[in-house]
């Protein structure tokens, strides 16, 4: 039988049960949203351009908490800084879950700290935690990782004698070295083959993971699965990043020296030591390479795009610059390279990187979640297991919280007399008990590698401020800023 006569029929014989039996099954009392087909779900409500917009659409009919099917799956989309705060803040236990992302499902199944549950997840959060944290104690602290990458980079900046450049290769250098120090303990050089290849991938993976592809990939996985497609490359470029892992996790096993870990795989190891006897240790090599995996996953990508959309919004927005490189030169002058102990004295700096990020929008729809129990939200009952998307960029634009939300304006966080001000509603890493793992260094990257990049160039473009377009090139999973090319001049 053609392929296509096969589907046809498929779709019938579900259409007619469905008929037969009225609306899908009934789960819980889930909040309403579109009826959905047999099989394929809300497709014919996704719009086009992602499911972003999608939800965004539907949010318009619904309110601020319905329910989609993707494929067969129920997903509770939850909009609005209040709404999004009264889960996963007020029942933060209760909507700690985290759901799967069908395209990296077949190589986590549920190991390593970002896509595990229950109390696989507790211990590799504990752990990743404690042993990052570690890392401003006594050994080589975080920030100074960070101030000796940011060293490496003006270097590289300077040999480029102000030629235009785009600058993704050197973000993602930085932002991946930073992680390869914590979790190797060694930085790499930007020619390093071997590196480039890992960077090769991770920035293959993220574009083909948020790509929109995948997006139809999460609703129809179950049928895509078994033909070719870019899900076949992602599973690819993983099981080459966990080959390397594991080769460096080895060379640790060889030289691991009990008395003074020097980085997070010999942290791993000891706790393996420890818990050797134990049957049903969390802490065993499967979770080892996928946790590693976890932090070079969400840790890459995310940090250099942000660095890219920054520098994008620098050109566009010259006035700011100056704004920023005048703090600097007033806090800091130019004689040491920035610390954390600047931070606090530099408000407008501190406005313009909470900007960035809130306009650039990262991840918009965050990442899964899950409850881990029948849970009642506004007059609903969601039921145990039932995938949550807090939608974060609807608190990023939420117009109850930003003046303009659709502007790049860093006043959006400062008060009348220039301070730093807060908002509830800036919710980039997400928030309640998933809340990213990374934030801090994230952070710190983020404003080091800003204020050092500033302190040393001014920024030029071959293109008018007015021309530059920010319009992000893919906006589902991940906003990427559209490509461009950039002259660092020395000052
Ligand atoms: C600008 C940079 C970053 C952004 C915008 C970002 C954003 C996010 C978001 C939105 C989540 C999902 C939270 C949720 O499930 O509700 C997340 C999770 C996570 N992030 Fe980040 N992240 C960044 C950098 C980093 C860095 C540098 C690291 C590692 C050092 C990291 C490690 C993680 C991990 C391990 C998780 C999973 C946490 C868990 O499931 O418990 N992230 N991040």
């Amino acid at each position: 039988m053609e392929f296509s006569v096969f589907l046809f029929l498929a779709l019938l014989t579900g259409l007619l049960l469905l008929l037969v039996r009225g609306h899908p099954k009934d789960h819980g009392h889930l909040p309403p949203g579109p009826r959905p087909l047999p099989f394929v779900g809300n497709i014919l409500q996704m719009d086009r351009k992602g499911l972003l917009k999608s939800f965004l659409q539907l949010r318009e009919k619904y309110g601020d908490v319905f329910t989609v099917y993707l494929g067969r799956r129920p997903v509770v989309i939850l909009c609005g800084t209040d709404t999004i705060r009264e889960a996963l803040v007020d029942q933060a236990e209760a909507f700690s879950g985290r759901g799967t992302i069908a395209t990296v499902e077949p190589v986590f199944q549920g190991y390593g700290v970002i896509f595990a549950n229950g109390e696989r997840w507790k211990i590799l959060r504990r752990f990743s935690l404690a042993t990052m944290r570690d890392f401003g104690m006594g050994k080589r602290s975080v920030e100074e990782r960070i101030q000796e990458e940011a060293q490496c980079l003006v270097e590289e900046l300077q040999k480029s004698k102000g030629a235009l450049l785009d600058p993704t290769f050197l973000f993602q250098c930085i932002t991946s070295n930073i992680i390869c120090s914590i979790v190797f303990g060694e930085r790499f050089d930007y020619k390093d083959r071997q590196f480039l290849r890992l960077l090769d991938m991770f920035y293959q993976t993220f574009a083909l993971a948020t790509s929109f592809y995948s997006q139809m990939f999460e609703l129809f996985s179950d049928f895509l699965k078994y033909f070719p497609g870019p899900h076949r490359q992602i599973y690819k470029n993983l099981q080459e990043i966990n080959t390397f892992i594991g080769h460096s996790v080895e060379k640790h096993r060889a030289t691991l020296d009990p008395s003074s870990p020097r980085d997070f795989i010999d942290s791993y190891l000891l706790c393996m030591e420890k818990e050797k006897s134990k049957p049903h240790t969390e802490f065993h090599h499967q979770n080892l390479i996928l946790t590693l995996f976890s932090l070079f996953f969400a840790g890459t990508e995310t940090t250099n795009t942000t660095l890219r959309y920054g520098f994008l919004l620098f050109l566009k927005y010259p006035h700011v610059v100056e704004r920023v490189q005048k703090e600097i030169k007033e806090v800091i002058g130019s004689h040491h390279p920035p610390s954390l102990d600047d931070h606090n004295e530099m408000p407008y700096t501190e406005a313009v990187i909470h900007e960035i990020q809130r306009f650039s929008d990262l991840l918009p729809i965050g990442l899964p979640h899950m409850v881990t129990k029948d849970t009642a939200f506004r007059g609903f009952i969601i039921p145990k297991n039932t995938e949550v998307f807090a939608i974060l960029s609807s608190a990023l634009h939420d117009p109850h919280y930003f003046e303009k939300p659709d502007d790049f304006n860093p006043e959006h966080f400062l008060d009348a007399n220039g301070a730093f001000k807060k908002n509830d509603a800036f919710v980039p890493f997400s928030i309640g008990k998933r809340i990213c793992l990374g934030e801090g260094i994230a952070r710190n990257e983020l404003f080091l590698f800003f204020t050092t990049i500033l302190q040393n160039f001014s920024l030029a473009s071959p293109v008018a401020p007015e021309d530059i377009d920010l319009t992000p090139r893919e906006s589902g999973a991940g906003r990427v800023p559209p490509t461009y090319q950039i002259r660092f001049l020395p000052l």
